[in-house]
């Protein structure tokens, strides 16, 4: 039960920046809410495989199509650490996995979007990998121990996913017009879902205020969209390639970037399954799961062979 004693004990444990750990007493609702979050977390990083992935069999080069294929598979790597984290909640992964293959949980809206041209790989390694480690980096001073140390190996792949991509489009944008051309239009259209990224706005996030409180989060929303857009107007600058934003601006007594009104009906849209490929990247993921009955029946097998033969060598 969760009593005011308890309650209390864990919340100064909190306010002592104590990790909390997979045996530690912790209120339900805390297990429920990073259940929710790391699972989450952990569809976004499956599914983001897919709209990059398409583009390894068509890298311009032997060395993009390893780099490439290097990102798509640390992306599976960061899936697997995450599920692992839900798993020490408590959580069955079979389940996590079946609530957003059949059911309603949610992935990251930023992965319903298709890539038409190589420039928007380029483009997911500088902004998505960039904005998901401005979020990741806070994640990583978590305070559910696992989760933290998960973010922090994720966060330092993902500094090497972001690098490649920001070299790739410097690459192009410094290249032909054609090149040019299509490194701006590719960030014309990832600009504004990876400020959605993010989240909704502080005022109509439901989540944010407990998971603060529980330091879980650590930052709002809205303070790292915009330590994101303070960011990257930089770097956009460096390599001559414009923010599709005409309101951007710099304000001199907060010393941050100020920006435009940021599409929210369609990040609701896309947040309800009815993005641009939202049925499709379902589709792909429900296939590849029933697909892979045979090997996760495979593997449980061999598993209890072996724990048969080693009770019968001891
Ligand atoms: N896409 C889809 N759903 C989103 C969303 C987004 N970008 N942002 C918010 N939502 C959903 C929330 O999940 C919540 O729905 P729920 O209550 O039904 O679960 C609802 O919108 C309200 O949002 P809140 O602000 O109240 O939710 P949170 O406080 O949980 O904040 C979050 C949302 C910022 C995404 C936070 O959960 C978070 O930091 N999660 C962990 C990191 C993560 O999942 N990142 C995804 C990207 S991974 C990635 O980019 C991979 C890489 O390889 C590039």
């Amino acid at each position: 039960m969760d009593t005011k004693e308890k309650l209390d004990a864990f919340q100064d444990r909190i306010d002592r920046g104590e990790k909390i750990e997979p045996k530690d007493w912790m209120p339900e609702r805390y297990r429920q809410q990073l259940i929710r979050m790391i699972s989450q977390h952990a569809h976004s990083e499956i599914v983001g495989m897919l709209p990059e992935g398409n583009w390894i069999p068509r890298a311009p080069s032997l060395k993009r199509k390893m780099v490439l294929l290097a990102k798509v598979q640390d992306e599976a790597g960061h899936g697997l650490y995450l599920y692992s984290a839900t798993e020490t909640l408590g959580a069955r992964r079979q389940d996590v996995v079946e609530d957003y293959i059949y059911g309603n949980a949610k992935y990251s809206s930023i992965f319903n979007y298709p890539t038409l041209t190589y420039a928007d790989i380029c483009v997911i390694g500088w902004l998505v990998d960039g904005a998901a480690i401005v979020n990741q980096t806070m994640l990583a001073k978590s305070s559910y121990g696992p989760y933290a140390r998960a973010n922090l190996r994720i966060c330092r792949e993902e500094s090497f996913h972001k690098k490649q991509g920001y070299e790739m489009l410097a690459k192009m944008a410094s290249g032909t017009d054609e090149q040019k051309k299509m490194a701006q239009d590719a960030v014309n259209r990832w600009w504004w879902p990876t400020l959605m990224m993010f989240g909704p706005p502080d005022s109509d996030s439901p989540n944010s205020a407990e998971l603060i409180k529980w330091g879980v989060k650590t930052k709002t929303n809205d303070e790292l969209r915009q330590s994101y857009v303070d960011r990257m107007v930089m770097e956009a600058e460096v390599i001559d390639i414009k923010l599709p934003d005409p309101d951007l601006k710099y304000n001199k007594k907060t010393g941050h970037w100020e920006f435009g009104e940021i599409p929210w009906d369609e990040f609701w849209a896309v947040v309800k399954g009815n993005g641009p490929m939202n049925r499709e990247r379902i589709k792909a993921r429900k296939n590849a799961y029933e697909d892979g009955e045979w090997v996760r029946e495979a593997a449980i097998a061999y598993a209890r062979k072996q724990k048969l033969k080693e009770g019968k060598a001891s």
